[in-house]
């Protein structure tokens, strides 16, 4: 890792610790007093299924992924209560962040983690089995309570994923960023570089962004390829604003 910046990691205190309470828990086991980390960033977030998809991307072709994308949105634990459908997304920053939140936290199935590593986070958890509409069992589902970036260059991607710059004290900051000299609008998955009727516009001249997100975006305006996708981008610039497929 470059020894200029810090380290950041990535948690997100998922549903099922919501719903259980179990959010002050997981705030002490993570604590500084523990782990020596400092918070850099906090925010409750009411996840879209555009962020859902582009946060667990690496699953996409898996046959959990959609059993996950209900889970994290929160709809398996409060499917008639979408207004407490939420998450608490937190960076961490200090020496060996991802490594000691994952020592923390445990193995990913909650099963093994009670076997493997008793009085980690995710002993705490449940699996749950997943039925096909006529009732038979096609996999099982990992409630697992809380999400911890696996590697370092995971941590920066998910990072910029969830938190704008400003989102994060300026001196904070593990990742270069840039101010914007242009607008850049959003409608149906694609990007305009103007207003279009019910379009959102994301970006204006004078914001501060993730330098590899407007990259990303001359990039796809050019329809060149791009290190990120355009969901990647424009997620964050969503979150909690109010949209009418929620
Ligand atoms: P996260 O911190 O949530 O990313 O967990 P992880 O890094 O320990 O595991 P991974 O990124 O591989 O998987 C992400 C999530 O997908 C897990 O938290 C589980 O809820 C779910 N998951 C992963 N692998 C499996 C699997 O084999 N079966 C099922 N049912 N769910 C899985
Ligand atoms: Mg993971």
């Amino acid at each position: 890792m470059d020894k200029q910046r810090p380290e950041q990691t990535l948690v997100l205190i998922k549903p099922d610790a919501l719903k259980n309470s179990l959010t002050g828990y997981v705030l002490s086991q993570l604590s500084e007093f523990h782990t020596g980390l400092r918070f850099a960033g906090l925010k409750v977030v009411h996840v879209s299924k555009m962020l859902a998809g582009e946060h667990y991307s690496e699953h996409r072709d898996k046959v959990f992924f959609p059993s996950l994308i209900d889970y994290i949105i929160g709809r398996i634990h409060y499917p008639d209560e979408p207004w407490k459908h939420r998450v608490i997304a937190i960076v961490y920053q200090g020496p060996d962040a991802t490594k000691k939140i994952r020592d923390i936290a445990g193995p990913t199935n909650p099963h093994i983690a009670r076997d493997e590593k008793p009085g980690c986070i995710r002993a705490l958890g449940t699996v749950v089995p997943i039925k096909e509409a006529g009732g038979n069992v096609i996999g099982d589902r990992m409630d697992n309570l809380i999400h911890a970036s696996a590697t370092d260059s995971e941590a920066e991607r998910e990072i910029k994923l969830w938190f704008k710059p400003n989102d994060i004290p300026p001196l904070m900051h593990a990742y270069p960023t840039e101010v914007s000299d242009t607008y850049y609008y959003f409608k149906d998955n694609k990007l305009y570089p103007n207003h279009e009727p019910g379009s959102m516009c994301f970006l204006v001249p004078g914001d501060v962004a993730w330098r590899s997100d407007l990259e990303t975006l001359r990039l796809l305006n050019q329809g060149h390829p791009a290190p990120y996708s355009l969901e990647a981008v424009v997620a964050k610039h969503l979150i909690n604003e109010k949209q009418d497929n929620q």
